[in-house]
């Protein structure tokens, strides 16, 4: 047997064949999710499926793998076609942009995320949060449950409004949410259909996206014009983006880049750390036990029921929490990449031109890198913890230079939602609903999320 297996055949890596392969691609496009998973339940570390003619997708699920594609081998690595899917949207912003450009823009944009600048963000976070639980008091007094998908996706729109636009754009949410909403849906059936309806036929649902891409370019060109002319900083992103100069050349932003960085921020900004705490929500409230070493933490750490910058990195059990719930729940389901030239993994050859999906959720859910990977254990991530010894056992935000510019102030805005709101109420899944997921761009509970709320303090 050992003679069948030449050096050629073993360098493709398995996957479905023949007949198989069209009947992957029908449910890929049905339940990108879904085929995924029983993909790599079926074939292990490292899938191929072949996608067009020209083009195959490897799903890799090692943490070896995904060191080599994001980090050791990065510079042969460019986004993949997918992420064309969002250009008409984001343009040349960072997520994706390539090459000096995104270099440059990197430079200018990573320090907006600095310590310092989150700490001054700080404040926007937790006035927000206190105004979405000052309206919770009301309701809970009504004995009235929420949706709490719904209430942390607003929650963080109205925050990630007023840490770019120093003022809340309230009134505008609901249009920016809708409009975030039906252009995530159409990404989605993009990526996953071989062949889709391009987006410059004028179909019904064509122009409803492009209507809903246009409504959020046209919200951002006008404050970005409001703000042209005034010499103020108003110590928001939109000013730093528009005061950032080149150390080099000292050239500035151009309005249009301006835009698409605001754009990017507001696709990759706020969805992405809603759904992380709606799964949080959902996992305490089916782990009361963990729910209260959350709350003694809390309780004992902040005195007040507003923390201080300060005393969020004193909350260990709370980041525990955090990576608990993103190594099960990552809202950045998958990443993927284009090999430039072609490349070697894990002894596979992996061709230029193909798409790898360097996928969190396969890593975070693999029984052989974590055991027991679908229990909820917060406890893995304890310091004293012997859990898996790699940097790429649990990624939510990537890694390498195109890691997220965004982790420390998500991190930071998590904590703070996370800490108010359970030094104030008890959260509960209201019985009888069964909570499925739905991965598209993100991966986010499938429509509503009841809880009760209840006061934890008199
Ligand atoms: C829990 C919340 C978040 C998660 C899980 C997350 C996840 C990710 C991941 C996985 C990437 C890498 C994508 C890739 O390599 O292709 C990324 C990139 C990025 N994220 Fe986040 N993100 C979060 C919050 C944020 C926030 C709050 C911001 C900004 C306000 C942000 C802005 C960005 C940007 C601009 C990039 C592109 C960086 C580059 O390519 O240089 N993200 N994020």
């Amino acid at each position: 047997m050992l003679g069948l297996l030449t050096a050629d055949s073993r360098s493709t890596p398995p996957g479905p064949e023949g007949s198989d392969v069209a009947r992957k691609l029908f449910d890929l496009n049905r339940d990108t999710f879904q085929t995924f998973y029983d993909l790599v339940v079926e074939y292990g570390d490292i899938v191929r499926l072949p996608f067009t003619p020209r083009r195959s997708m490897y799903i890799v699920s090692h943490p070896d793998h995904i060191q080599r594609v994001l980090q050791d081998h990065h510079t042969n690595y460019q986004k993949a076609v997918t992420y064309d899917f969002l250009r008409p949207v984001v343009g040349d912003g960072l997520l994706t942009s390539e090459g000096e450009h995104w270099l440059r823009q990197r430079r200018l944009v990573a320090p907006m995320f600095h310590r310092e600048r989150i700490r001054s963000f700080a404040s926007i976070v937790s006035h927000a949060t206190r105004t979405m639980l000052n309206e919770w008091e009301r309701r809970a007094e009504h004995g009235e449950s929420i949706d709490i998908s719904a209430e942390m996706a607003r929650l963080t729109l109205s925050i990630a409004g007023q840490v770019l636009f120093n003022r809340d754009i309230g009134r505008e949410s609901d249009r920016i949410g809708e409009a975030l909403r039906i252009m995530f849906r159409d990404v989605n059936y993009r990526i996953t259909s071989p062949i889709s309806i391009p987006r410059e036929v004028p179909t019904a649902h064509n122009r409803r996206v492009q209507d809903a891409i246009e409504d959020l370019k046209s919200i951002v060109e006008d404050l970005i014009q409001r703000r042209r002319g005034r010499a103020d900083d108003f110590d928001d992103l939109l000013s730093m983006l528009m005061l950032a100069e080149d150390e080099e050349t000292g050239e500035k932003m151009g309005d249009d880049q301006i835009r698409d960085e605001i754009m990017t921020f507001l696709i990759a900004g706020h969805e992405t750390t809603s759904n992380a705490l709606a799964w949080t929500f959902y996992l305490l409230s089916l782990h009361p036990e963990n729910r209260r070493m959350l709350e003694d933490e809390i309780d004992l750490n902040l005195g007040d029921e507003v923390p201080s910058f300060e005393a969020l990195s004193e909350l260990t059990y709370t980041d525990m929490i955090f990576n608990e719930a993103t190594r099960l729940y990552p809202p950045a389901w998958t990443i993927e990449r284009e090999p430039i030239d072609d490349d070697e993994i894990g002894g596979y050859r992996i061709p230029s031109g193909s798409i790898v999906v360097a996928a969190p959720y396969f890593v975070h859910h693999n029984p052989d890198v974590w055991s027991n990977p679908e229990g909820f254990d917060p406890e893995r991530f304890a310091p004293s913890a012997d859990g898996p010894d790699h940097r790429y056992a649990h990624f939510p935000f990537g890694g390498g230079p195109r890691k997220c510019v965004g982790a420390d102030f998500a991190v930071m805005e998590y904590k703070y939602i996370l800490a108010m709101v359970t030094r104030r109420f008890q959260l509960d899944l209201v019985p009888g609903q069964s909570i499925d997921q739905e991965a598209n761009v993100t991966l986010h509970p499938e429509g509503e999320m009841r809880m009760s709320i209840e006061r934890r303090h008199h």
